[in-house]
């Protein structure tokens, strides 16, 4: 096996608390000695931040399914490039706050795209690379939203666009994270999100302490 870094993701609708566990994962892994790679999407680099205006711009409500892959590709294409590879060819570890899955389960399954067309472009932009643990946060759609909300009235880190859509496009959204879990099990692990900050904090770190482990051995 090569010596490449680990590649781990965190998904799961809005208000899930992604941000918030990989914040704290960073934190954990930063004062554990590892040297890991911080990676946010849609945005990431320069070019992807620009990229992600135009995509959470509430004013852009015309843009149509295509046009929104192709930008959260664009963007992705330009983080696999110029961050993410490079970072595991260091042996660096990389966490990415949404990957490819959140593209399957909002573009593919909520706007209604398919998997199959998602899968064609990834495999354009990410030739290849897939995460070696996603940590899924699984909570209902209502309290993730309600959550998200609290979180927008005080003006951080919202996907605003995105969360003026109806129950219905995040209920598709969860199901296809959901379908996923059942398709690829090994590396998708379903995490329960309605719990406590740090009863949440403290599976993350067995889950990727365990992926540590693993890579050791191998
Ligand atoms: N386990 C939790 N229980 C209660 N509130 C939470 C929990 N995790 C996060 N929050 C809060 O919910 C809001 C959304 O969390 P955030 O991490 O931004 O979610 P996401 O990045 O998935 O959209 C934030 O205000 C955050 O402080
Ligand atoms: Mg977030």
């Amino acid at each position: 096996m090569t010596e490449r870094g680990l590649f781990i993701t965190l998904e799961g609708g809005d208000g899930s608390g992604k941000s918030t566990q990989f914040r704290l994962l960073l934190e954990r892994l930063e004062a554990g000695g590892y040297d890991a790679l911080a990676n946010v999407e849609p945005g990431g680099t320069p070019i992807g931040q620009q990229i992600r205006r135009i995509f959470l711009d509430p004013a852009n409500h015309e843009i149509s399914p295509v046009t929104e892959l192709l930008l959260v590709f664009a963007a992705r294409a330009q983080n696999v490039d110029e961050r993410i590879l490079p970072a595991l060819r260091q042996g660096r570890m990389v966490v990415s706050d949404r990957f490819t899955d959140s593209t399957l389960a909002y573009q593919g399954a909520a706007c209604g795209l398919g998997a199959d067309t998602v899968l064609e472009v990834d495999r354009i932009a990410c030739r290849g690379l897939v995460p070696d643990l996603t940590l899924y946060f699984d909570i209902d759609v209502e309290t993730g939203l309600a959550r998200a909300r609290q979180r927008n009235q005080r003006g951080d880190g919202g996907e605003a666009r995105i969360d003026n859509r109806d129950i219905a496009f995040h209920k598709r959204a969860r199901a296809e994270y959901l379908r996923i879990a059942t398709d690829e099990p090994a590396r998708f692990q379903v995490i329960d999100a309605s719990r406590a900050i740090p009863q949440v904090a403290e599976e993350v770190w067995s889950a990727v302490q365990a992926l540590i482990e693993r890579k050791i051995k191998v």
